[in-house]
């Protein structure tokens, strides 16, 4: 008994009271009892149902990872080397250094911006080692709480990936949505975009999704982006990019980071969250990375300091693991080729299962238009499907999806591919 707990029983007992003596031990019996359930997370939710489903037709399309084409886990062969030389290497395992090694946010940086970015000739941006995507986003949104002088609201595409309005709720930093998604035509709403951008304030924050949108599957074409980028820099918004999927949309990193590095060469001074879960498969390994860019040295200089003395009050330092091989495979040019061939070969799985769905509905006879699959890229595809459609698809076909009808693309094979696009086929018709 702790000795609080303690306190209070014996000053009861002293009472002579044994109601009081009960009630007392069960009122500290818990220090949490005013904490309410809160709601299951809805992906994890379905993959908790999946696994409790025995059907041997199931399929689960609902997680957002990369399966190869016997629905199991990848492991890239370039990863695999890199941790065969890590091992070799015997390294220690000291602290990193608060913001990651120096080796490795270079290399980051670099993937993301393009080795001759001008960012990098005046060393004007701060880029940081984070836990992840989501610690990169969570780091950028808080130094925004903490330090960005102009309208703190944030600006993002609806629909957007989940976690984006949780963590600023978390922060109490308000945000508001844009349109982005037509529901129309399942695909990207440029005029609707256009319009709401020019309402927003000046000075506001805008998240952007770099490549491969999270969940609709949908990215402007790059003429879209040169109109979004215009009218951004009109309104004066601050753009902050979510990279998670850099190579995954196309299958060629350059080309999946032509958004982030038009909007630089256009002068925008750009934040951005990387990670190398799904590129390299470090789902688990956390690594990841967040560059401010500051304008000059200086400045870039005293928003590191900023930066490290939130990181060191949070999780004090990164871990070293991912990282390692993130710095591995970017350093060494044989392995970079090797990692450059197995994002293309991720991807094209995907756009050949894309290719596949489609192709399964329409040989069934299904009248209703489904371009949509293989217009979209990257790892989501936004069916169009209605809730009691995807309702339908569990409970009959045992097919797990989230309610707005996103499919991971990564979850078909050649081996249910047909079994899903008939079941589509059956829930639409
Ligand atoms: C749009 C988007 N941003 C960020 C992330 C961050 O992922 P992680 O924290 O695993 O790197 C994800 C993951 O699903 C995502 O879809």
């Amino acid at each position: 008994m702790s000795h609080a707990l303690k306190t209070i029983s014996v000053q009861l007992l002293r009472s002579n009271n044994v109601e009081a003596v009960n009630i007392g031990l069960r009122a500290s019996s818990t220090w949490w009892s005013n904490v309410q359930m809160g709601p299951p997370d809805v992906i994890l939710g379905i993959t908790e149902a999946y696994k409790r489903d025995t059907d041997p037709k199931k399929v689960n399309l609902g997680v957002g990872a990369y399966r190869d084409d016997e629905g199991k886990p990848y492991i890239l062969p370039s990863v695999r080397k890199a941790e065969e030389i890590l091992h070799s290497k015997a390294l220690n395992h000291e602290y990193a250094p608060i913001g990651g090694e120096a080796t490795y946010t270079d290399a980051v940086a670099k993937l993301a911006f393009g080795e001759d970015s001008p960012v990098f000739q005046n060393k004007s941006n701060c880029t940081v080692q984070t836990i992840s995507g989501t610690g990169a986003l969570r780091l950028g949104l808080e130094f925004i709480t903490k330090h960005y002088a102009k309208a703190k609201e944030v600006w993002m595409p609806a629909p957007t990936w989940g976690n984006h309005p949780q963590i600023c709720n978390t922060l109490s930093l308000p945000h508001k949505k844009y349109r982005y998604f037509d529901p129309k035509t399942n695909g990207f709403d440029l005029n609707g975009a256009l319009e709401d951008i020019c309402q927003i304030p000046e000075g506001s924050i805008i998240l952007l999704h770099a490549c491969a949108h999270n969940p609709t599957g949908v990215d402007p074409k790059k003429e879209e982006w040169h109109q979004l980028s215009a009218a951004i820099k009109e309104r004066k918004l601050f753009p902050f990019f979510d990279m998670a999927y850099q190579g995954f949309a196309t299958g060629d990193v350059d080309n999946d980071a032509y958004a982030l590095r038009y909007f630089v060469n256009e002068g925008h001074q750009v934040m951005l969250a990387q990670s190398f879960a799904k590129n390299m498969g470090l789902y688990g390994e956390r690594a990841g990375a967040l560059t401010l860019l500051c304008g000059d040295e200086e400045s870039a200089a005293k928003v590191m300091s900023q930066v490290k003395i939130m990181v060191r009050v949070m999780y004090s330092n990164p871990p070293l693991y991912g990282a390692r091989i993130v710095q591995e495979i970017l350093g060494n040019p044989e392995l970079k080729q090797q990692w450059l061939c197995d994002v293309k070969h991720m991807a094209d799985r995907i756009i050949s299962m894309r290719t596949q769905l489609r192709a399964g509905i329409e040989g069934a006879g299904n009248k209703q238009p489904w371009q949509h699959i293989t217009d979209q890229i990257g790892m989501f595809c936004f069916t169009g499907l209605k809730p009691d459609q995807v309702e339908r698809l569990t409970k009959d076909f045992h097919i797990y999806l989230t309610k707005d009808g996103r499919i991971s693309v990564a979850g078909i094979s050649s081996k249910n591919v047909d079994y899903v696009a008939e079941a589509i086929h059956k829930v639409t018709s």
